[in-house]
This record gives structure tokens, sequence and C-alpha cells, in this order.
């Protein structure tokens, strides 16, 4: 019979072992904390990972103690890139050490796998990451980041500003390939194309906004509260700001940003006062996004309208091995 300690010694299986059954108690308990925690409806999320488990399509690792589901984590590649997609350790099992041994196993396999050049991770729901040795930490770089969140009735209540020469209209996917070269030139040299490469170029820029616009992860992408912002002599877009519905009743800013030339002069402010206003009147009763720290100038802006830190957690890059 095994002694005490070894029935609570962790053990990190591979995914394609488990059926979604298996994942179920785990995931309904990260469905709740999505909920309470984040005011966010997990529940498309978790469909996924169970229909992709059951097909044998998911990667990733399952973290077992005592014979039962503690923990689980996945990942995606996407060409050079490996992004860890979610990592969630159940609450009674919950140490920073688990955690560790769970992203490790994804972290190792990915450094091993000659292919991926870069990892990147941005796991809001996980805190004790960021204390402590990580995986791979020779090769990684945390980024402090915020989720902050605001009153959407508050937000719908902002006085507006008279802008110069700069037109708002709601976007539409007609803007979609402006969007990606203004994403490109408004985070050019800016810390968060450091987290996510995809703002480097206006091909990763474009891919980032088909996985915004088509996939879940953020939410469900609403229209009718992304803007653009507009030169009015030229037509030429000069900002935008893209929103999701991430639960009923609440709203998600997935992007915000201005062109270089244009910025300090309000846009951003209108941008974020209309998406705010349209959320509200589609359902949403707080309205979230998430910041790095570093990045002053957003965080100044978002505390200015009301937003508040909610959380801080990290992004995680690995590169150099
Ligand atoms: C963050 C960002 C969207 C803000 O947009 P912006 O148009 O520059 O912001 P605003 O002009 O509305 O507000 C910024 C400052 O200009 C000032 N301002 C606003 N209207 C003004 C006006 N009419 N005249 C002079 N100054 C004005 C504001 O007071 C504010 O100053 P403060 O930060 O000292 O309080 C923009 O800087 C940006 O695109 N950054 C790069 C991308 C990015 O970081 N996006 C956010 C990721 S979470």
């Amino acid at each position: 019979m095994a002694s005490t300690a070894e029935r609570h010694v962790p053990v990190v299986l591979d995914l394609w072992q488990f059926r979604a059954q298996d994942l179920g108690e785990m995931l309904e308990e990260e469905t709740a904390a999505w909920r309470e925690e984040l005011h966010w409806d997990f529940r498309p999320s978790a469909q996924l990972v169970r229909r992709f488990v059951d097909a044998h399509a998911l990667n990733g690792y399952v973290l077992v103690i005592d014979d039962q589901v503690a923990g689980y984590s996945y990942y995606v590649c996407e060409e050079h890139k490996g992004l860890v997609g979610d990592l969630y350790v159940r609450k009674k099992f919950r140490t920073a050490g688990n955690e560790r041994k769970l992203l490790g196993a994804v972290v190792d396999h990915l450094i091993g796998a000659r292919y991926v050049k870069r990892i990147e991770s941005q796991l809001v729901l996980s805190r004790s990451l960021d204390s402590g040795p990580l995986p791979g930490a020779s090769f990684a770089r945390p980024y402090p980041r915020y989720f902050m969140e605001i009153d959407a009735a508050v937000g719908a209540k902002l006085p507006a500003r008279a802008l110069e020469e700069v037109v708002l209209d709601q976007w539409t996917e007609r803007w979609q390939d402006e969007t990606a070269h203004l994403i490109a030139s408004a985070y050019r040299g800016h810390v968060d194309s450091e987290i996510n490469d995809q703002y480097r170029s206006a091909s990763g820029a474009r891919r980032f906004l088909y996985n915004i616009v088509q996939h879940p992860g953020c939410g469900t992408f609403y229209e009718p509260a992304a803007c653009v912002a507009v030169i009015e002599n030229t037509g030429k877009l000069c900002g935008a700001s893209l929103t999701s519905m991430v639960a009923e009743d609440s709203g998600h800013v997935t992007q915000i940003c201005v062109a270089p030339a244009t910025k300090g002069q309000g846009v951003g402010y209108e941008l974020l006062r209309r998406s705010l206003g349209a959320l509200a009147v589609a359902g949403a009763k707080t309205v979230s996004l998430t910041v790095t720290a570093a990045n002053q100038d957003a965080v100044r802006l978002y505390q200015r309208v009301g937003f508040s830190i909610e959380r801080q957690f990290s992004a995680f890059v690995w590169e150099g091995f």
C-alpha cells in the first residue's frame, strides 16, 4: 500500500489519456471561478475544451493527485510560437508548486520542440505563478498586468469631449485591414508588442484581429460597440476600439489604440466612452479590460474614466532557448 506521502504526490499525465467527462468537475469549478472573479462566462470555452479533448485534438497535461483530476493546462502552436491556452488547478489542490509543475510540463515540452522559438502565456486566474522561480526561468520574462473593471452605468454617463478634425463611427469588417496597419503602428516599440508578437507587423495584427472577431477566447465579438476614429478630411483611420460580450451582462474592451500622430487629443477617451455606452445598451453591467502595468498612459486614461484595478497577474514570454 502507498504511504501517505506517496498518495499525495502529484503526477502529470498527457491530456490525450483523458476524456472530457474526466475533466467535468474541474471545468465546472473553473467556470464558476471565471464567473465569480472576472464576471466572465467561461462556458463556451469549456465546451470547446470538452469537444477537442474528446476528439484528441488538444495538447496539454493533466495534474492528478490522489487519483483525482487536480488541474490541467493546454497549449496551441502557431508557426514558431507556443501559446499556453489555459491553466487551472482546483482550489483544494492549488499551491504555487502544483501550478508550476503543470506549467513546467507545458513549457519544458515546448522548449524541447525544435520548431518552437517563443512561448507566450497570459493566465489571468493564476496568481501564484507571480512569485518564486518559473519553469524555464532562464528564458522567461514576466510582464505585470492589470485586470480592470468599470461599472457600465458609470461609463455610459461620461461627458462627451469635442474632437478636432476627427469623427467617430461604428467599426465594421471593412476596417479590418486598416485596423491591422493601425495596430502595427500604434504598438511599434511598445511593451505590448514584447508580450504579443502579433502586434509587430500588419500581418500579425491581421491574425490577432481574426482571432478576436471569430473565436470565443476573448468573448463574443460585439460589433455594435466597436468604434473607429477617422480623420475628417482624409478618411484615414486614426483610432479604433474593439469590444466583446464575455457574459450576458458583461462586456470587454479587447483592443483600443490611437495612431501615434493623433495621441493626446482625446480620441482614446472618446473611443472608450462610445464603446462603454454601447456595451451598457447591450446589457453589460460591468466592462473589463486588461492592460500592462508599465503602460502608464493607458492605465491613467482608464483610471480617469472610472476603471479600477481588480486583479494583478503576469504575462510571461519565454525566448532564446
Ligand atoms: C492608450 C491610448 C489608446 C490613449 O489614447 P489617446 O487618444 O492618446 O488618449 P487621450 O488623448 O484620450 O487621453 C490621453 C491624454 O491626453 C489628454 N487629453 C485628452 N484630450 C485632450 C485635449 N483635447 N487636448 C489636450 N490633451 C488632451 C488627456 O488628459 C490624457 O492626459 P493624461 O494621460 O495626462 O490624463 C493611446 O495612447 C495608444 O494608442 N497607445 C498605444 C496602444 C495602447 O497602449 N493601447 C492600450 C492597450 S491596453
